[in-house]
């Protein structure tokens, strides 16, 4: 399995994804700035990526600061915070990243400033192995909803890449395989940018896993023909009621598979589920440049001048949602928020991958 990113002697190391499927290439980032700006060209991307990037380049923004107590320490971090949040802003995974740092300092303030400089560093990498932990779980929980012969489709990149490993989406996948099932795969390309056909397809292969490229708009012929049994892709930020915001193109399919009665499931670590955000409505929704649209790698294939609309992200309303699968189980999307709550029995709300359960 490629390996996404890593921190190695004191700088970050990512494959840089604009550049695949024709160079495997790695870059290292020598301080935060090049962490962010990696983040904004989607050299590193993917939402739980960018959750790791971001917390790895806390760490290394955190080694530049020269103030030695704690308050000013915390204070100069701000900066380092503020750029990351400001580089893309409908996966939540930076502000949880953010989040979970600023927590981690807190608790403690006593320790020298050198002393957490070293922490942070161990906390990226704790970070980066939880998540490859976290999409295992995934997986064993969403294999049990594939069965012998099955055809997943998937929208944009969920795998790998957009992973510190494993995949979300590709986690049931990879599961089904490693059980000893025989399943296909088939890849939207995902247009404007191509996560589909350059990453999912690149990455699947790599691991022999028998994948199919279409473009986005083959996905309704094949499902009426019934030739696709269930889809799981990934999200990027999943709020209070089940909405679902991911790669622009995800509510159509979803649609397309209520229509034609195919499970639509979404795979959803915690860290990509934003509980503060009662309605998918108020989810932020990041708009691109139009040379995405109106060029593939540098050529252009639109008339000049032509004007863009470039979505990054939709949203799909919980109701088009069979099952969320998360590290903890898999549930309706109404139930999510049982997740939230102290002292609930999970076992009751989770979905079983029986008949009944699945659609
Ligand atoms: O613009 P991208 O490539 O960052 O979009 C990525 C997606 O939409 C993924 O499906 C999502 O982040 C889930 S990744 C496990």
């Amino acid at each position: 399995m490629v390996k996404t990113i890593e921190w190695v002697d004191g700088k970050v190391r990512m494959l840089d994804q604009t550049l695949l499927p024709r160079e495997v290439k790695y870059i290292d980032c020598t301080d935060y700035g090049m962490v962010a700006e990696a983040i904004k060209k989607l050299r590193i991307r993917g939402a739980p990526a960018i959750g790791i990037a971001a917390a790895m380049g806390i760490a290394l923004g955190a080694q530049e600061i020269r103030a030695n107590d704690f308050t000013g320490f915390l204070n100069e971090l701000e900066t380092v915070f503020n750029t990351l949040l400001a580089t893309r802003p409908t996966a939540v995974n930076i502000q949880w990243a953010v989040e979970r740092i600023r927590k981690f300092l807190l608790e403690r303030k006593a320790e020298p400033v050198d002393k957490l400089k070293a922490l942070l560093i161990e906390e990226g990498n704790k970070v980066l192995q939880e998540d490859i932990e976290i999409n295992r779980a995934i997986g064993k929980w969403g294999a049990r909803f594939i069965r012998e012969g099955d055809t997943v489709i998937t929208h944009c990149n969920a795998g790998s890449l957009a992973t510190g490993g494993y995949g979300t989406a590709t986690g049931p996948i990879r599961v089904a395989v490693e059980q000893g099932k025989n399943i296909q795969v088939i890849a939207d390309e995902t247009r404007p940018v191509l996560q589909g056909c350059r990453l999912t397809a690149w990455e699947l292969m790599q691991d022999n896993i028998p994948v199919t490229l279409i473009t986005d708009n083959t996905a309704g012929a094949l499902l009426r023909k019934g030739e696709i049994n269930l889809a799981i892709v990934g999200t990027d930020r999943t709020v209070a009621n089940g909405d679902v915001a991911n790669k622009i193109g995800t509510y159509s399919l979803a649609v397309l598979c209520r229509e034609n009665n195919v499970p639509f499931y979404v795979a959803a670590p915690l860290s990509s589920i934003d509980f503060s955000i009662p309605t998918g409505e108020l989810i932020p929704i990041e708009e691109r440049g139009s040379e995405e649209v109106t060029h593939i790698f540098d050529c252009n294939i639109a008339p000049e001048g032509v004007k863009v609309r470039n979505l990054a992200f939709d949203v799909t309303p919980a109701k088009y949602i069979t099952g969320i699968i998360t590290e903890k189980g898999v549930f309706r999307p109404e139930d999510l928020h049982k997740l939230n709550e102290k002292g609930v029995d999970l076992d009751k709300f989770m979905l079983k991958a029986n008949n009944e359960d699945r659609h």
